[in-house]
């Protein structure tokens, strides 16, 4: 409803309260992100990272010429790490994650289980640290530091007790994350290892990136995917949850859910907004942008543009070929992760539903976080 009502107000809307300018239609959002040399990702927040990148310059916000070396390298050690290598891994952290006595106790007892903690939280954040090569004996430390500097995206209003604990103890886990991946990288330097760190290495053979930018793409790669995933996977487990026809349909044949999660990054995508500074005046569907003003793509609007999507309200897993969401965005900036993601989210829930095909939901809460979307918690039961 408040997509629909931001859409009736126009194609370019100034929110008066914040002072930013809403765009909520599928091609403006397009315009937006094709044209990075207006619309820039400079002054881009990765929620409020303490200082621990030392000055280096990160892709997502990073604009033209600058951008396209930071990508490439990660982009190549991305596809020199492989699908088939990725899909060992997630299938290896699922199975451990639903293995785990504290999920599946309480399930196999008839009670009742959180998924956010249990199952959505730890997923993602295992799956990186596993595939940069992180020992499994460090993973509690690093799932610990990558939960905390993930918090900082969600830290509550500036100036607040919760927000100065939030940033305090997210430059903590930040100073201890960095010495540590500092050593990573060194000890990878000295040793061949089969993980992306050391594809990142070889990635960079030719020196693209100096020390402090390859530190700064791990942490990147940290911490990107993490709030994000989590919230893909509680997400889809709540729709799937209250669409029993659909998860039937998909325990009956694994071959949809593909489809499945598309339709859900549409329908109930997690990045609802990405952010973009004005270089320059401009004008975008006939309204006069001064130079410094702040845009917001409304990704999670564009998705239900009735222009761009036929009866964007309904949930449908079949819907095919006209599927063009931009969950990921698009562009130069397209998710760097996304392959990543969407695998991650297919193997999260057809173990799940494999294991637990009639689950019952509970209580559930989304929080509201300015830029993303997702559960609090997710409580669900089976066999009552
Ligand atoms: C960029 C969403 C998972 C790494 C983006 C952008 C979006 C997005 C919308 C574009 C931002 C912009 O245009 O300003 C998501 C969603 C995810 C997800 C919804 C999960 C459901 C991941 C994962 C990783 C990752 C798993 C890596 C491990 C990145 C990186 C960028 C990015 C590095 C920056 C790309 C660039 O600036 O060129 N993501 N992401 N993301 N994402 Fe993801």
């Amino acid at each position: 409803p408040t997509y629909d009502l931001i859409r009736s107000a126009g194609r370019v809307v100034l929110n008066k309260r914040l002072g930013v300018w809403m765009v909520p239609g599928y091609e403006d959002v397009l315009t937006v992100l094709h044209t990075p040399a207006i619309f820039s990702n400079a002054a881009y927040g990765m929620g409020e990272l303490p200082p621990i990148l030392d000055g280096a310059e990160i892709m997502i916000n990073a604009d033209p010429p600058k951008h396209q070396p930071l990508r490439k390298v990660a982009l190549n050690a991305f596809v020199r790490r492989s699908l088939r290598k990725m899909e060992d891994t997630i299938q290896q952290v699922v199975t451990d994650l639903l293995d785990d006595p504290a999920l599946a106790d309480p399930l196999a007892g008839g009670g009742e289980a959180e998924l956010v903690n249990a199952y959505c939280r730890p997923l993602p954040a295992q799956v990186i640290a596993r595939l940069l090569g992180v020992p499994l004996s460090d993973l509690p430390d690093f799932v610990r530091w990558s939960d905390d500097l993930s918090a900082l995206m969600d830290s509550g209003q500036r100036g607040t007790p919760e927000h100065q604990l939030r940033w305090q103890r997210g430059a903590d886990s930040g100073v201890e994350m960095k010495a540590y991946l500092t050593d990573q990288i060194n000890r990878h330097r000295r040793e061949e290892h089969d993980d992306l760190i050391n594809d990142l290495l070889v990635a960079n053979e030719n020196g693209i990136l100096d020390d402090k930018e390859l530190l700064a793409t791990c942490v990147l790669l940290m911490i990107a995917g993490n709030e994000t995933t989590t919230k893909l996977i509680g997400t889809s487990l709540r729709l799937l949850g209250s669409n029993p026809d659909v998860r039937r349909s998909l325990v009956e044949d694994p071959s949809l859910m593909a489809n499945a999660v598309e339709e859900i990054l549409r329908y109930e995508g997690v990045t609802t907004i990405v952010p973009r500074n004005l270089t320059q005046d401009t004008t975008l569907a006939g309204v006069d942008l001064p130079a410094g003003s702040i845009v917001m793509a409304l990704l999670g609007a564009a998705n239900r543009d009735p222009e761009a999507f036929e009866d964007p309200n309904r949930f449908d897993i079949s819907r095919h070929t006209s599927n063009r969401h931009v969950a990921f965005g698009h562009g130069i900036h397209l998710c760097l992760g996304n392959q990543l993601a969407r695998m991650e989210a297919r193997l999260a829930l057809s173990a799940f539903l494999n294991r637990y095909p009639d689950y019952d939901l509970g209580d559930w809460q989304y929080r509201g976080v300015f830029l993303t979307r997702g559960l609090e918690y997710l409580k669900i039961s089976v066999g009552r």
